[in-house]
């Protein structure tokens, strides 16, 4: 990692590559659960000579420690998350415009930001995520993690995911980065994640009132988060563009990055 920054009794680590030209538009990647900035590598490769990527990893992740987060008899939020991120960009003083891109929780994380600290970035991009809360079952199969994962360690958390997270071509070469990242995890950087998310509410309600310019993405086969859920969010938010990834799952910006990544050029390039 190139930086750190001190927000909140953590030193947030993050990549910041390429600030091709004044103007600009800085990409801010936010990954997914239970992954890091590394899930980015094949978009800061190929977006940087066009774009400022900054890719931070989130509390517990990659290079970032926990901190002092969470705070004991407070449960997590994915609000913590976004006051780091809204910290952050305050810090990077991008003289173009921000696009926050959000990858399945990071998309919640964004959705956050989009509650509290919308006046911070300029675009969105929503990719591989859900607008809607947990159901029941899936509050309590995220809270069953949590309360076993110690015991449980991160490999087996990265063999339970696997069979959801990709498209059946995909080959086994990246199926097993993403299986090899999941399994580096801290399981408690997993747990606080988990209860973060089965507590994050409902923000279907919200999509109405984005009114910045929204690119929304998803993988084909996209099991977690399918592409006539993400279709609806797409419609529901008055500015936004909808893309599918063709032969993707859920992790379309590793498994077919050269889409994503034209994707998101042309969306930085439309600002
Ligand atoms: C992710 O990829 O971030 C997770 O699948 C999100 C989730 O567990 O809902």
């Amino acid at each position: 990692m190139t930086a750190k920054l001190e927000i909140g009794g953590a030193r947030i680590a993050f990549e910041d590559t390429g600030s091709p030209r004044s103007g600009a538009a800085t990409l801010l990647l936010v990954h997914g659960f239970p992954l890091s900035h590394a899930m980015w590598r094949r978009q800061i490769e190929s977006l940087a000579g066009e774009c400022r990527v900054v890719a931070p990893d989130l509390r517990g992740y990659g290079d970032t420690p926990l901190g002092d987060w969470p705070v004991e008899g407070e449960p997590p939020r994915l609000d913590r998350y976004a006051e780091d991120l809204a910290a952050l960009i305050e810090h990077l003083k991008s003289d173009g415009p921000v696009v926050l891109v959000g990858f399945s929780m990071g998309g919640y994380i964004a959705l956050a930001m989009e509650r509290n600290h919308a006046a911070a970035y300029d675009a969105l991009v929503l990719m591989d995520t859900r607008a809607a809360a947990d159901d029941e079952t899936a509050r309590a199969t995220r809270h069953k993690m949590a309360d076993n994962v110690g015991e449980w360690g991160a490999g087996r958390v990265a063999e339970l995911m696997r069979p959801k997270l990709f498209a059946n071509e995909t080959p086994e070469a990246i199926v097993q980065e993403t299986v090899a990242l999941i399994a580096a995890t801290d399981p408690a950087a997993i747990a606080a994640s988990q209860r973060a998310m089965a507590a994050r509410p409902d923000s279907t309600p919200l999509l109405a009132s984005i009114t910045k310019p929204t690119l929304v993405v998803v993988g084909e086969h996209d099991a977690l988060s399918p592409p006539a859920e993400m279709r609806q969010i797409a419609d529901a938010i008055p500015s936004a563009r909808f893309v599918e990834i063709a032969g993707a799952g859920h992790m379309a910006p590793v498994e077919r990055p050269e889409a994503v990544n034209a994707a998101l050029a042309e969306f930085a390039q439309s600002l």
